[in-house]
């Protein structure tokens, strides 16, 4: 009976590590300053490694909705971090992208000081200047390389009309719960994905001012591009003509209202179009300002 029990015990824990194992985050991309840097064993590097332990420490905490900014040491060691799960992701694999992170960030980059990881579940990212003040928060954009062909500023316009569209929603959430928005629109019998984020600390202007101030930059990476971000340290967008995120938990997340359309399907129909997933290898155009 207690060797059944232990061997259901184990079975479960390996079925377990598996499920776990299988669940690598998928990596976007990453930045990491290479002038500004730290030297082996310093009070920053210290204070570096509290950090990441005490994010990925409290990333298994199951009521943060997905975010946690700390700060570890004092001036002028004093390191400022934070992680933010995209919206529509479970606790486990929250916590599981942000322990990856934590590990995977020091392999890309040893010695910076300011470092940021981005893998398609979530973002991690430090650096010794409080990039929560707007001052030192620079965007950073990339896009898909593949370029729309059917009416591109027609879809241009329907990537930033869905995208304010649905800031407006995100925003709309009370301060402290999940500020994430999901809309599928129909573009030329394909399916527009948009998705917008905010950390869950800021206000409601704050967090519709950080999304418009993002959908104003896709004139910078992404003019008929078919897939595009902007990410600040407080929101995110993305939209791609493929399913990046899962809608079913997105729906369960924030109901979705119905698709919005562009115009009614073109009357020829005879342009191919390639579906299918779009490789990470295709993004490009990294660019921080
Ligand atoms: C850093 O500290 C470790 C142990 O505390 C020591 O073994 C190592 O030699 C030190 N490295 C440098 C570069 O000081
Ligand atoms: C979260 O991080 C803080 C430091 O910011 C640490 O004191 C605390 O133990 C952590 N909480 C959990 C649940 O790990
Ligand atoms: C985390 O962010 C909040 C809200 O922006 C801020 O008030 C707080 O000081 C930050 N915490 C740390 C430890 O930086
Ligand atoms: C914006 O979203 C609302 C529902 O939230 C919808 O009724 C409306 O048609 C949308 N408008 C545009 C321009 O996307
Ligand atoms: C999407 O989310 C649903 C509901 O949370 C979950 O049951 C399903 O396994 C998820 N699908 C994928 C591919 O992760």
């Amino acid at each position: 009976m207690d060797s059944l029990k232990l061997s259901t015990i184990l079975l479960s824990l390996l079925s377990l590590a598996i499920i776990t194992q299988a669940q690598d985050p998928k990596y976007l991309i990453y930045s990491c300053s290479d002038t500004t840097t730290f030297t082996r064993n310093s009070t920053y590097q210290a204070n570096l490694n509290l950090l990441l332990s005490s994010l990925s420490s409290n990333s298994t905490r199951n009521n943060i909705n997905g975010f946690y900014n700390v700060s570890a040491g004092k001036d002028p060691d004093e390191v400022y971090g934070m992680f933010l799960c995209r919206g529509d992701v479970s606790n486990s694999v929250c916590r599981n992208c942000v322990n990856f992170a934590t590990k995977d960030i020091l392999k890309k980059c040893p010695i910076g000081k300011v470092a940021t990881i981005w893998y398609d579940e979530c973002e991690l990212r430090y650096s010794n200047r409080n990039f929560f003040s707007a001052e030192y928060d620079s965007p950073v954009f990339f896009s898909n390389i593949n370029y729309v062909t059917f009416e591109p500023e027609r879809f241009n316009q329907l990537v930033a009309i869905t995208l304010s569209n649905i800031s407006t929603r995100a925003a709309s959430a009370p301060t402290g719960d999940k500020k994430f928005a999901v809309q599928q629109a129909n573009y030329n019998s394909q399916i527009l994905r948009t998705l917008v984020q905010c950390t869950p600390d800021l206000s409601t202007p704050d967090c519709h001012r950080c999304l418009e101030g993002a959908i104003s930059k896709l004139g910078n990476c992404c003019d008929r591009k078919q897939g595009g971000i902007v990410i600040f340290a407080r929101c995110t967008i993305r939209y791609e003509l493929y399913e990046f995120y899962n809608a079913t938990a997105a729906a369960e997340a924030v109901p979705a209202p119905p698709p919005v359309a562009l115009s009614p399907p073109p009357a020829s129909g005879s342009e191919t179009r390639r579906k299918g997933k779009v490789d990470n290898a295709l993004f490009n155009c990294l660019v921080a300002i």
